[in-house]
């Protein structure tokens, strides 16, 4: 495998390919206060122009969301625990 090769693979993949934003990135803007899609929306410019990447973005603010409260509680994170007031 050449370095391009490689490098293509080790690439983090888009969630947002219009705005270029990878998972990392959403994950963080979470972590770091983000608790709402529009706030997230807002601070990562993640699904502001298409929608197509819309589901995705959901799925990664509920996961993370869910990461975070448990990590606060203390406790490990439930598979489904529905999150509240996520989408505004
Ligand atoms: S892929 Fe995210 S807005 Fe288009």
């Amino acid at each position: 495998m050449d370095e391009h090769n490689f490098n293509q693979i080790m690439r983090p993949r888009k969630v947002c390919v219009c705005r270029s934003v990878d998972k990392k990135t959403l994950e963080e803007a979470v972590k770091n206060g983000a608790r709402t899609l529009g706030q997230l929306t807002l601070q990562t410019g993640a699904a502001r122009n298409c929608g197509t990447c819309l589901p995705q973005v959901i799925e990664i603010l509920h996961d993370t969301l869910e990461q975070v409260e448990a990590a606060e509680s203390g406790q490990e994170p439930l598979p489904f625990k529905k999150v509240e007031n996520a989408i505004e």
